[in-house]
């Protein structure tokens, strides 16, 4: 694993490989700014994936009936895993998971701003499953041809399972949509509370992203921020059409010429604001994943000895 950027030929060497379309394995020369940005970028998937187990965790015990509440906890199930594979991933560059997480629970790690808004109704679920769900498949599609192999891999893993997390979520919003008008009305609430934070979803605009650039020239990233949020919004849309619901963007048009949606400018500070750490639910979140981690000390601890036990027995044999 290299720890320097390298002499000019390596550096060469590195970026003919990335242009050739050759995956980039933990055994290869990497410059440090790659693997640094591969580390941030990885690790904060993960926090995500984890953090965004509570606000569903949120319902469980509410689903209005069995077959709901299965179908949530397979998804908060996933949810862990997938942070799981992204911790793996991550690994695999140098770095170590309890670090990582000790990031996560110090506030200066990063996770998707999305999970830092409440789950008001049952809707919510359905929304997050059919929006959030489904931007985060937009995102991770692409992923899956990053240059960096572990966490392509991880991706294809991964979206194979977004992929019912999605649909199980149109289809809660569609029986909620087809029902009573009071579940109609929750429906739309549901929309008008998630669109624009899922939109946040895929970062801040290309023209103001710091890291895209440089990402897009090692391939981490293959398509840029906008890009992916336009096709969301091209892709939901007509879905949206279908169920007799509206997006609440008053810009929001579809462009004959384009052939895609104009919609509004997204509200940056927003944004700013819930990363900093001040959206809706951010200091609840944090509190949560402290609690369970101290809760679950017993079990690293037991854990570890048992390793530990192992290795010694194996050393005697
Ligand atoms: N929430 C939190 N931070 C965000 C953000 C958001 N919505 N959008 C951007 N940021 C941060 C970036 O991390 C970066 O901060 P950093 O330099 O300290 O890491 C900064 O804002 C500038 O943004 P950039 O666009 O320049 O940064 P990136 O090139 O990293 O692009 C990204 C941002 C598109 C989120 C990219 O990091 C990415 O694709 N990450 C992997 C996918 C991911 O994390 N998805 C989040 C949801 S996971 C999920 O939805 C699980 C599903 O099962 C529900």
């Amino acid at each position: 694993m290299s720890v320097s950027e390298g002499t000019a030929a390596e550096q060469a060497r590195f970026q003919a490989m990335i242009d050739a379309e050759q995956r980039v394995e933990p055994r290869d020369w990497m410059p440090e700014k790659y693997r640094r940005s591969l580390v941030r970028q990885i690790s904060q998937h993960a926090h995500s994936e984890v953090v965004g187990m509570l606000p569903e965790g949120n319902w469980v015990t509410r689903a209005p009936s069995l077959r709901r509440k299965v179908a949530l906890l397979a998804k908060i199930q996933d949810e862990g895993g997938h942070g799981l594979y992204l911790y793996s991933a991550a690994e695999t560059l140098g770095v170590s998971r309890a670090d990582l997480v000790d990031q996560l629970l110090d506030g200066s790690a990063k996770y998707s701003s999305i999970f830092n808004y409440p789950t008001l109704t049952w809707a919510d679920i359905g929304v997050i499953g059919w929006l959030v769900d489904g931007a985060a498949i937009v995102n991770q599609v692409a992923l899956c041809r990053c240059s960096y192999g572990p966490y392509a891999r991880a991706m294809e893993l991964i979206c194979k399972e977004e992929s019912f997390h999605q649909r199980q979520g149109y289809e809660l919003v569609m029986a909620l949509a087809q029902g009573t008008p009071e579940q109609i009305r929750m429906a739309q609430d549901a929309v008008n509370r998630w669109w624009w934070p899922t939109l946040m979803m895929f970062g801040p605009s290309d023209k103001t992203s710091p890291n895209s650039a440089q990402s897009m020239a090692w391939k981490i990233k293959r398509r840029s921020n906008d890009d992916l949020r336009q096709h969301f919004i091209d892709m939901t849309v007509p879905q949206a059409n279908y169920l007799g619901l509206t997006m609440p963007d008053p810009d929001l048009t579809f462009n004959e010429e384009t052939g895609q949606y104009d919609f509004g400018e997204p509200d940056w500070d927003e944004l700013r604001r819930v990363v900093s750490g001040n959206g809706p639910c951010n200091r609840e979140r944090m509190a949560a994943k402290r609690k369970a981690h101290a809760e679950g000390a017993w079990v690293r601890e037991a854990a570890t000895a048992h390793a530990e036990k192992q290795r010694r027995r194996r050393e005697a044999a």
